[in-house]
C-alpha cells in the first residue's frame, strides 16, 4: 500500500519512518517532507501543500492511507476534503480541530463538559481584559485565540507583563484571526503550578488508545530558561505520569472530551494531545488540547512503538480502536533537538550540516528544518534535527544522544545539554 504523510517536520519524518517498517507499506510519500525524507530511498517528497491539490494527487496515485502531522492542514480542512472524495485519512475534521485552533472554543468546551482546566474568561474589549487582570492579579496567563505557532501564550509573572500582553494581542491586533469576524480575541486564565506532561491518544470518534507517556522541554536554554520554543527535546515515558495520574487523565480529561465531542455532534478522530499540568497531589488539569501528535514528543514515542503503525491507523479509521493492543518497547527513548542559529526569533537558513550518521535501530537522527540541495543537507528552519535514542535507561539514552549530537555540525547550532533532567535522578 502507498501511504502519504502530510507535513515536513521531525514528527512527520518519524511517522514516515515508522510506517515504512510495516510490511504492507510499499512506498511512503511525504508532503512536503524535508532533507531527511529526501535522503531515504524508501520515501519520496512531494512538493504540494494545497489541500485540494493534495487530494487530487492522492486520488490519482491511489494512496491507501493518509496521516496528517501538523495542525495547519487540519485547521484548513484537509480531512474533510479527503473524506468527501472517499479517501482514507487519519486526523480530525476542521470542526473537531477547533479544540486546538481556537482557545476560546476549547475552553468553552471544557467548561461545558466539566473537564478540569484553569479558570478563565474570554475578551475582545481591551478595557474589560485589563480590569479582569487587575481583579485576578499575577501570575496570570494571556492566550491569543487562534493558531499562533506556539507564540500566542504569555505567562505573565507580574501585572505589567499581563497588561502589555493584552495590548499586544488586542490593541496591536497581532493575532487577529478571521474566524471571529473582525476583532482579535484573548483568553485570560489562572496560572497553574505543577509539572507538565504530554498525554497523547489515538481516537476513532468513540474509542481511545493511549500512546506511551512523554514530556518535552519547551524553553530554549538549559535549566528550562530562556524563550519558549516548539520543544527542544523530549523523552518517553514520563515518570510524572504515574499509573494513578494516567488513570485520572483518562477518566477526567480524555474520555469526557471524546464523549463531549460526540455529544456536540463533532466526533473527534485523530491524535488528541492534552497538555497536562500535574499538581503536587497528582491531579492533572488541561493546559491545552492539540489535535495532532507533539513535536518532538513523537520521535521518542514512535521509537518505542513495537506495533505496526499502519494496522493501528487503519483500525482507527475503521472505528475499531477497541480491538487494538499497543505494544511498546520497555526501554525509554530520548530525543535532543538541534536548532538553527537565532532560533526561535529568526532562524538562519542555508548552513551546511555535516557528520550525519547512518540510522540504527536504536538511534535515528530525525530531520525537521533541513533541505537536500545538490547532495548537501542544509538548514531550512528553526528546529533542524532531533537525535533520538532508545536505551536501557534514560541516562544511557541521554549519554548516547549527546554522543551522536557531538558528531554533527552546522554553523550556529544550538542544543540543550540537559534534556531529560526532570526524569533522570542524580545518584
Ligand atoms: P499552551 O499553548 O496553552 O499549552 O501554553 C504554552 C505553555 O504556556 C504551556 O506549555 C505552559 O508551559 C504555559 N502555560 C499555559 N497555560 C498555563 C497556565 N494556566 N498556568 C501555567 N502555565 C501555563
Ligand atoms: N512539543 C509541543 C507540541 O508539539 O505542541
Amino acid at each position: 500500500m502507498k501511504v502519504l504523510v502530510i507535513g515536513g517536520g521531525g514528527r512527520e519524518h518519524a511517522i514516515a519512518w515508522k510506517l515504512s517498517q510495516s510490511p504492507k507499506v510499499t512506498r511512503v510519500f511525504v508532503a512536503p517532507g524535508n532533507g531527511g525524507t529526501a535522503l531515504n530511498p524508501k520515501f519520496e517528497n512531494l512538493p504540494i501543500t494545497d489541500v485540494v491539490a493534495l487530494r487530487e494527487w492522492a486520488q490519482q496515485e491511489k494512496i491507501g492511507l493518509t496521516v496528517v502531522g501538523p495542525e495547519a492542514p487540519l485547521a484548513a480542512g484537509v480531512v474533510d476534503e479527503f473524506r468527501a472524495h472517499g479517501l482514507r485519512i487519519f486526523g480530525p475534521t476542521k470542526a473537531a480541530a477547533q479544540l486546538e485552533s481556537s482557545k476560546a472554543f476549547s475552553k468553552a468546551f471544557m467548561r461545558r463538559h466539566g473537564i478540569p482546566t484553569a479558570d478563565y474568561d474570554t475578551f475582545t474589549d481591551p478595557a474589560l481584559a485589563h480590569a479582569f487582570i487587575d481583579r485576578l492579579g499575577a501570575p496570570i496567563v494571556i492566550k491569543a485565540d487562534g493558531l499562533a505557532a506556539g507564540k500566542g501564550v504569555v505567562v505573565a509573572m507580574n501585572l505589567q507583563e499581563a497588561h502589555d500582553a493584552v495590548d499586544f494581542m488586542l490593541v496591536d491586533n497581532k493575532y487577529g484571526v478571521t474566524h471571529n469576524a473582525g476583532g482579535a480575541r484573548v483568553v485570560i486564565e489562572a496560572f497553574l503550578e505543577g509539572e507538565e506532561a504530554s498525554f497523547i491518544v489515538l481516537c476513532d470518534g468513540k474509542n481511545v488508545a493511549a500512546l506511551a507517556t512523554s514530556q518535552d522541554h519547551k524553553r530554549l536554554k538549559d535549566g528550562d530558561e530562556g524563550p519558549n520554543t516548539g520543544g527542544m527535546g523530549a523523552y518517553s515515558p514520563a515518570p510524572v505520569v504515574t499509573a494513578d495520574v494516567h488513570a485520572r487523565a483518562m477518566r477526567e480529561i480524555i474520555l469526557p472530551t471524546i464523549r463531549g465531542m460526540e455529544k456536540d455532534g463533532i466526533p473527534f478522530t485523530g491524535f488528541l494531545y492534552a497538555g497536562l499540568m500535574i499538581d503536587a497531589q497528582g491531579r492533572p488539569k488541561t493546559l491545552e488540547f492539540n489535535c495532532r501528535m507533539g513535536d518532538p514528543e513523537t520521535q521518542p514515542i514512535l521509537m518505542r512503538l513495537k506495533s505496526d503503525m499502519l494496522d493501528l491507523l487503519n483500525a482507527a479509521i475503521d472505528g475499531k480502536l477497541d480491538q487494538v493492543d499497543l505494544q511498546w518497547d520497555r526501554r525509554p527513548a530520548l530525543g535532543v533537538v538541534m536548532a538553527a542559529h537565532n532560533y526561535p526569533e529568526d532562524p538562519r537558513k542555508g548552513d551546511a550540516i555535516t557528520g550525519l550518521p547512518a540510522d540504527h535501530d536504536d538511534a535515528v537522527v530525525f530531520h525537521a528544518g533541513t533541505v537536500l540541495q545538490d547532495g548537501v543537507v542544509r538548514t531550512s528552519g528553526g528546529r533542524v534535527l532531533c537525535v533520538t535514542v532508545l536505551a536501557d535507561s534514560l541516562r544511557l539514552a541521554q549519554n548516547r544522544a549527546y554522543d551522536v549530537a557531538r558528531g554533527i555540525h552546522f554553523d550556529g547550532m544550538q542544543y540543550r545539554r540537559d534534556i531529560g533532567h526532570r526524569a533522570i535522578k542524580t545518584p
